[in-house]
């Protein structure tokens, strides 16, 4: 089966590129797509069949499918539990979202309960646009849902564990490495950073929202944790890291910086602040353990043709040469 699933998932890479998504349903970037409300044109063209099944969460014709995949793959995709054959048409068992090179398998819209894997959002795409271009370390991703970031770049030689409490998220992530053909990353259920040792380069986290009084109704464990994750892992950073470590979180932090590692962590953190100011807003959080200490903060206005905060921000940052004013949070 793995050879079948890598094979599946080298023809669904071609077939559901961002490019081809954003063309098909028109949106501008891939974290739009749960918005899209219209049907699949009738008849539905072969090349857009996969987009409209597994990124548009609608039925096709089980026919454009296998005009588009071939007959091998569509059997593949059903006996994988990919999709679900309903007389002539297929309905989407997942959803398959293309995040850079990889597709991040999520829930389709219509799973309830509080461990669903929703579709992935711009904080996935904050996260990934701040990644280093090349990860040559030891590379440990916390809360890592399906893989989106370890999926979305390119493999490396250095050991890569990605955690997550939900084991649902964790089924998806292993299908999503099995159609990438990937086994470079070790996935484990864990609390934050539980049993991960020490010796990252890099460590990642894209933290739920801290909601003080329990989980709302309409709030998965992706979206929202009862405590406050990035309060807890700042303290554990220092054991976790390799000397000269990078890392990297996604969070809310207020005006004077509460939420970012605490001053007496030292090092150098640097916050990009996309949300406008006043009260806790989203941020990237960039700190890293063994540089000179410094605390600054500035905010990244975000708009059309620049959806996301990147990498380019972080540097900008901390070489002063933000076009944006700089807060020194000390
Ligand atoms: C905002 S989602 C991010 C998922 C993925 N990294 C991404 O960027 O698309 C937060 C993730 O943290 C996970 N999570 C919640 N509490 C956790 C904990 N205590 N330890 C590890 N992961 C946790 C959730 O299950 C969820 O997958």
């Amino acid at each position: 089966m793995d050879r079948e699933l890598a094979a599946l998932g080298a023809r669904l890479r071609g077939a559901i590129t961002p490019r081809a998504v954003s063309a098909c349903l028109g949106v501008s970037a891939i974290p739009a797509v749960p918005r899209v409300d219209a049907a699949p044109p009738s008849p539905c063209p072969p090349a857009a069949a996969p987009i409209w099944l597994w990124c548009a969460d609608r039925a096709v014709p089980a026919s454009a499918l296998a005009r588009a995949l071939g007959d091998a793959a569509v059997a593949t995709a059903i006996a994988a539990g990919l999709a679900i054959r309903d007389g002539d048409a297929l309905a989407p068992a997942v959803l398959l979202a293309p995040i850079g090179a990889g597709l991040v398998v999520c829930d389709v819209a219509a799973r309830a309960g509080d461990d669903r894997v929703p579709w992935p959002d711009d904080s996935t795409l904050h996260l990934i646009g701040c990644l280093p271009p090349r990860v040559d370390g030891a590379w440990l991703d916390l809360g890592a849902g399906p893989a989106a970031a370890a999926l979305a770049i390119a493999p490396g030689a250095a050991p890569r564990r990605a955690t997550d409490v939900n084991p649902r998220a964790l089924a998806w992530a292993r299908l999503g490495l099995a159609l990438a053909g990937r086994a470079d990353v070790t996935l484990a259920e864990a609390d934050l950073a539980a049993g991960a040792g020490g010796g990252w380069a890099l460590v990642t986290m894209n933290a739920p929202i801290p909601r003080p009084t329990g989980l709302a109704a309409a709030d998965s464990v992706w979206h929202a944790s009862a405590d406050d994750l990035p309060a807890r892992l700042w303290p554990q950073l220092p054991a976790l890291c390799a000397p000269g470590a990078e890392v990297l979180v996604h969070a809310t932090v207020d005006d004077a910086g509460a939420g970012a590692p605490p001053a007496a962590l030292g090092g150098a953190v640097i916050v990009a602040r996309y949300s406008p100011p006043g009260g806790r807003g989203f941020a990237l959080i960039r700190w890293r353990p063994d540089a000179p200490a410094r605390r600054v903060a500035a905010p990244v206005v975000l708009g059309i043709g620049r959806p996301f905060v990147t990498r380019a921000d972080l540097d900008a940052i901390e070489a002063g040469r933000h076009p944006h004013p700089t807060v020194d949070l000390r």
